[in-house]
C-alpha cells in the first residue's frame, strides 16, 4: 500500500493497526462516555436512514474498524461486507463477529477493488476528517457513490460547524492545525457529479461535534 491508498497521518495509521491501538479503538466504546454517546446518536440517525433506505442484498461498511457497526448493520442486509485498510482492525473483527453472512478483506476507500455498482449500499463512517487534502476527500465520496448501487451513507467534518468555527479561531490565534473539513455544498456537488442526490445530512451534535452523517441516493434507483 502506498501513501495515496492510505494517505492517513502516519502515525494514526501505525496505531489503528497495531494490535495494541485497535483494541484502544474499541475499548473506548465501552468505556468513553462522549464515546457511548456518538455511538449512540449514530445509531438512531443509522435506523432513520435504513427505515428510508429499506432492507437490502448487500452493504459495505468502509472503513470498518473492529465491527462497531457490524450487528446493526447485518441486520438490514443479507451480505455484509467489512474492509478496512487495517488487517488488525479487520481480524479483530472476524474473531468477534464470524463469517455467517459476512465477508472480510484488506482494502483502501480511496481504490476500493469492487466493481461499479456491485453493492447496494456503501456505508463510510469516521474517515474523511483523517483525510488530509480536499483532493483526497472528494476522491473518497467518488469512489464511494461508484460502488453504491442505491445509497450512500458517509460522515464528514463541515466546514461550517460550530466546532471548526472554534478551530479557526485556534488556528489564527493559537497555531492550531486546521481541522479536515468538507463544505455541505461541495459534497452535494460531489454527489450530484456523481448521479447522487442527497437526501439526508444531519449533524451528530450541534455543539461539541462537527460531524455530519449524510444519506445519499442514486438517480433513479429503484427503491
Ligand atoms: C476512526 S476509525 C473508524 C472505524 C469505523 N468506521 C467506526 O466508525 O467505528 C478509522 C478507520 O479508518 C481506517 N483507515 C484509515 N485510512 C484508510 C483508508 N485509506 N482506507 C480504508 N480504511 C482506512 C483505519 O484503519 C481505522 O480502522
Amino acid at each position: 500500500m502506498t501513501n495515496l491508498h492510505a494517505p492517513m497521518q502516519q502515525s494514526k495509521l501505525q496505531n489503528y493497526n497495531s494490535p495494541r491501538g485497535a483494541e484502544a479503538y474499541k475499548a473506548d466504546y465501552g468505556n468513553k462516555l462522549h464515546r457511548k454517546w456518538s455511538d449512540k446518536r449514530e445509531r438512531a440517525l443509522l435506523a432513520g436512514y435504513f427505515a428510508e433506505i429499506g432492507d437490502v442484498d448487500s452493504i459495505l461498511d468502509l472503513p470498518c474498524g473492529h465491527g462497531r457497526l457490524a450487528d446493526f448493520l447485518k441486520s438490514r442486509c443479507k451480505t455484509l461486507v467489512e474492509a478496512d485498510w487495517s488487517f488488525t482492525m479487520v481480524s479483530l473483527n472476524r474473531g468477534d463477529h464470524g463469517d455467517d453472512g459476512r465477508r472480510y478483506f484488506r482494502a483502501s476507500a480511496l481504490e476500493v477493488p469492487l466493481p461499479d455498482r456491485s453493492v447496494d449500499v456503501v456505508l463510510s463512517f469516521r474517515l474523511s476528517h483523517h483525510l488530509e487534502t480536499q483532493d483526497l476527500r472528494e476522491r473518497h465520496l467518488r469512489e464511494l457513490f461508484r460502488v453504491a448501487k442505491k445509497a450512500v451513507i458517509v460522515t464528514w467534518f463541515s466546514a461550517t460547524s460550530l466546532k471548526n468555527l472554534l478551530r479557526q479561531v485556534r488556528v489564527v490565534l493559537a497555531g492550531k492545525k486546521p481541522k479536515n473539513v468538507l463544505r455541505n455544498e461541495r459534497v452535494r456537488a460531489v454527489a450530484a457529479e456523481c448521479g447522487y442526490t442527497q437526501r439526508r445530512a444531519r449533524p451528530l451534535f450541534r455543539i461539541g461535534s462537527g460531524h455530519v452523517v449524510g444519506l445519499f441516493f442514486r438517480d433513479g434507483a429503484a427503491r
